[in-house]
């Protein structure tokens, strides 16, 4: 029988599978395994600890970028999850720049967003909001050719998804510090609307391209005032905004996603890159958060300052340094999320891609059943069509 190896304070009973039932029980599960067990994340208990890793969708095809009754059947499909971790959702017109994604700023959201946790918990599911500004991801179609914001005016190479289709990023505009402060409340009311909107919790999405990533990295930050030059002053945005959300919410039920990346272009991985998530997430000891979303490295980092950090490296890295509660993505199998568990390199893996085409992946990770296949074409897509029809196993028996 697997036995959590010491933080036993973030560990709970295999005997109380409770939360497992009904969606679990008449199936024959192993429930001898580490991502079956229940855990306590901050202020919510998990009846596993198998995450849904946040996945952008492009279904909030509506003037008002809002969710709508589409959303709820899919996250509440998924509720099975131990946490379903809501898809990047913008915190401020100004914050805006991928098509068809949800925001946080307006009573319709609210509305929207309450049709999903309603639908989450009525399915037994628990589920938080990703709180996103997407910086100099976006594009000035979004802004009536305005350019977007950011740290500085240096232009991420990336692509933009825009209404009109995928186009090069440009160079943004660097903010104002009141711009700046202006986009650190708007992360406080961002989460208060999630609050109102039954979510039950946040996340903060500080990682990969967007506007926190683009403060970090000395690549796109070539700021000289507090917000720029040292990594302390590169960190000041991300600490900023965290403490506007606290202000709203209780510590125990904010998380973030945050972890050093190597990615195309500017936002490529420097000698500092390492420290400076090692600041962050030392300064994030801080706090008593409700967890860390650290992903393992997505691109090929041969070569480059974080290429140490490959494969089970990062969370070893981390979780040397990290007293909170740690979730580990990218590249999970059942057998690797829980030789991780098992190993105490991290307390929860959370599944992203293979949370698009199985609904139910916690019930077939429980029974190590084959997973569907994803049909790409309709990942970023509109409708129902590849996002609420795949379909679950037959129940037992049949
Ligand atoms: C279609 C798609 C959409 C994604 N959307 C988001 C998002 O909204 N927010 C975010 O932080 N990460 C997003 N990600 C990254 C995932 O959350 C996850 O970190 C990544 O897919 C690695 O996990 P996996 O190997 O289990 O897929 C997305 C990934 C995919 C494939």
């Amino acid at each position: 029988m697997w036995k959590p190896a010491g933080r036993s304070e973030r560990s709970s009973s295999l005997s109380d599978l409770s939360g497992l039932e009904p969606r679990f029980t008449a199936m024959n599960i192993h429930v001898d395994t580490p991502l079956l067990t229940p855990v306590q994340m901050g202020a919510l208990s998990l009846p596993n600890r198998i995450v849904m890793a946040p996945l952008t969708r492009m279904r909030a095809d509506n003037p008002d970028h809002a969710p709508t009754e589409l959303h709820a059947r899919y996250y509440a499909q998924r509720a099975s999850a131990g946490l379903i971790i809501g898809e990047c959702t913008a915190i401020s017109p100004e914050g805006f720049g991928w098509a068809d994604t949800p925001g946080l700023w307006s009573d319709e959201q609210v509305r929207g967003w309450r049709l999903v946790t309603d639908a989450v918990h009525a399915a037994g599911g628990r589920i938080i909001a990703q709180l996103w500004h997407t910086g100099a991801m976006s594009h000035p179609d979004f802004f009536d050719g305005a350019l977007p914001v950011s740290a500085s005016n240096v232009d991420l190479e990336q692509i933009s998804v825009t209404p009109s289709g995928r186009v090069p990023t440009v160079a943004p505009r660097p903010m104002s510090v009141h711009e700046i402060h202006d986009t650190v409340r708007a992360y406080g009311r961002a989460a208060k609307n999630a609050m109102e909107a039954g979510f039950d919790g946040v996340q903060l999405q500080a990682n990969y391209l967007y506007l926190i990533a683009q403060f970090l990295s000395s690549g796109t930050n070539k700021r000289t005032d507090a917000y720029g030059g040292s990594i302390e002053n590169r960190s000041r945005f991300l600490f900023e905004a965290l403490d506007s959300i606290l202000d709203e919410v209780a510590e125990d039920q904010v998380g973030i996603k945050f972890g050093p990346m190597h990615l195309a272009g500017p936002l490529a991985a420097t000698e500092e890159t390492l420290p400076t998530a090692e600041y962050v997430i030392r300064g994030l000891n801080d706090y008593s958060l409700s967890h860390l979303l650290l992903m393992g490295t997505n691109t090929d980092v041969d070569g480059s300052p974080i290429e140490h950090l490959a494969g089970d490296n990062m969370f070893r890295h981390f979780r040397r340094l990290y007293q909170g509660l740690l979730v580990a993505n990218v590249d999970m199998d059942a057998q690797r999320a829980n030789r991780l568990i098992a190993g105490d390199l991290v307390d929860l893996v959370a599944f992203g891609r293979p949370y698009i085409a199985n609904p139910d992946l916690a019930e077939r990770l429980a029974l190590g059943a084959p997973l569907n296949e994803i049909d790409w074409p309709t990942v970023y897509a509109s409708g129902a069509r590849g996002y609420v029809d795949y379909a679950p196993l037959a129940p037992a028996g049949i």
